[in-house]
């Protein structure tokens, strides 16, 4: 049976003790889910929920790192720290951090090798603005975002990242690409996979689905040929709204 990976993106949102709060019932309302399941809270409540979660099935995330792994760079958090900490996956290029901070794809590219370099998992977030996509720029930046964001990342490599196709237009707005205009991205994104590592790497790869993403429509996205999980913020920062995603079949 094909399997989906569902991530929560908790954002900048919830104390040490409310995201041990939401841990613990996911962690009790996740068992025996059938799905790879991840949640990311903020830096701050890493080690807490980290204890929380350890020995269940919901794995760990984080949602940026630093390009380097230790030095003088003030206020960054470095690979080796989430390693430490018992991290197995991190979210990077995440739009927010792309045009709220000013993140380009040579940035985005040396923090995926460097997550890979220490056996953290990657998800590498590509996606076009509503003005990207209105001028028809849409295949365009989305090539660039996956191949730049790839760059100098090996096939045996490949297999440990996942790519979130997140449309900008649709993060945290309501509005969701429907179904088939998500699937038709994804299979241009496994287009440009498959143009770089073959055929058989590209169709082994994880493309998640974010933006919007509800218990309503979860179903219908994962029913298509290549969305392969989701990456979820606003819904998942209630195990309400969280856990039906995750249960969607
Ligand atoms: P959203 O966010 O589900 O609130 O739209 C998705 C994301 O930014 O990862």
């Amino acid at each position: 049976m094909r399997s989906y990976f569902i991530a929560g993106n908790w954002k900048m949102h919830k104390t040490v003790g409310e995201s041990v709060a939401l841990a613990t019932e996911l962690v009790a309302k996740l068992a025996g889910a059938g799905e790879k399941v991840m949640i990311a809270p903020a830096f701050t409540a890493l080690q807490a929920v980290a204890a929380v979660v350890k020995g269940s099935n919901v794995l760990l995330g984080a949602q940026n790192m630093g390009p380097e792994e230790q030095g003088a760079h003030t206020g960054e958090v470095s690979v080796l720290m989430l390693k430490d900490l018992g991290v197995s996956h991190v979210i990077l290029g995440h739009s927010e951090r792309r045009h709220g901070y000013g993140e380009d794809d040579a940035l985005v590219n040396r923090k995926v090798r460097l997550a890979l370099k220490h056996g953290l998992e990657p998800i590498l977030c590509v996606g076009e603005t509503l003005g990207e996509r209105e001028s028809g720029r849409l295949e365009a930046v989305v090539g660039a975002q996956t191949r730049e964001g790839l760059a100098g990342v090996t096939a045996a490599e490949l297999a440990k990242v996942t790519i979130a196709y997140e449309p900008v237009w649709a993060i945290g707005t309501g509005k969701t690409a429907t179904p088939d205009d998500a699937d038709a991205v994804h299979a241009f994104i496994r287009k440009v996979l498959a143009s770089l590592y073959g055929d058989a790497a590209a169709k082994g790869v994880c493309i998640q689905y974010g933006g919007s993403v509800k218990s309503e429509n979860a179903a219908e996205l994962m029913a298509r040929p290549n969305i392969d999980g989701a990456l979820v913020g606003g819904a998942s920062l209630k195990a309400e709204s969280f856990v039906p995603i995750v249960r969607f079949r």
